[in-house]
């Protein structure tokens, strides 16, 4: 079975690799799928953060990276996913979560949104959160890949 793991992924976290990887584990092949949301405005390009999450999980072979724009489960219908992949790591989550999975099932009711909970280590971390610290100067070498620390700082250098 065919999983996408959606996300803006701006940039990737320890938080989105542990789902990855736990996801990995379950399906047979997980498709992480960076939106390309051209409203938003993100600190690294498409074509950088794919590059990023491929660096990230080179160690992982049932794993494939893409970009994809619109909705979600058109992406996932040509794809031939029946699975569409969520961290959970809070309560607050779960609202947004569960009404974007309702959302989705009323769009393409043959695709299911599984959740994993988060591991707790990483329940406070978001891509906002690792920003936010790197550009005061702050350690984020927790929080992110050592690679991923390396270009969020430069983001901030070059500014
Ligand atoms: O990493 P994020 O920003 O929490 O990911 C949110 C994402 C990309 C999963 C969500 O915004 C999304 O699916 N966007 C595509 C548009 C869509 O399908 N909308 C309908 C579901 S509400």
């Amino acid at each position: 079975m065919i999983a996408i793991y959606p996300g803006s992924f701006d940039p990737i976290t320890l938080g989105h690799l542990d789902i990855i990887t736990r996801g990995s584990q379950l399906f047979e092949k997980v498709i992480v799928a960076v939106l390309s949301n051209p409203s938003k405005k993100p600190l690294f390009t498409v074509e950088k953060r794919i590059e990023q999450i491929t660096y990230c999980t080179k160690n992982l072979s049932n794993v494939e990276i893409d970009s994809f724009a619109g909705l979600t489960v058109t992406y996932a219908k040509l794809k031939s996913a029946k699975v569409l992949l969520r961290g959970l790591r809070v309560l607050s989550d779960f609202e947004k979560e569960l009404q974007m999975a309702h959302t989705n099932k009323t769009l393409q009711e043959d695709i299911e949104t599984v959740f994993l909970a988060t591991t707790k280590e990483y329940s406070f971390l978001s891509s906002s959160v690792v920003k936010e610290i790197a550009q005061f100067g702050g350690e984020i070498a927790h929080l992110v890949p050592k690679e991923i620390a390396e270009d969020v700082y430069s983001y901030y250098q070059k500014l």
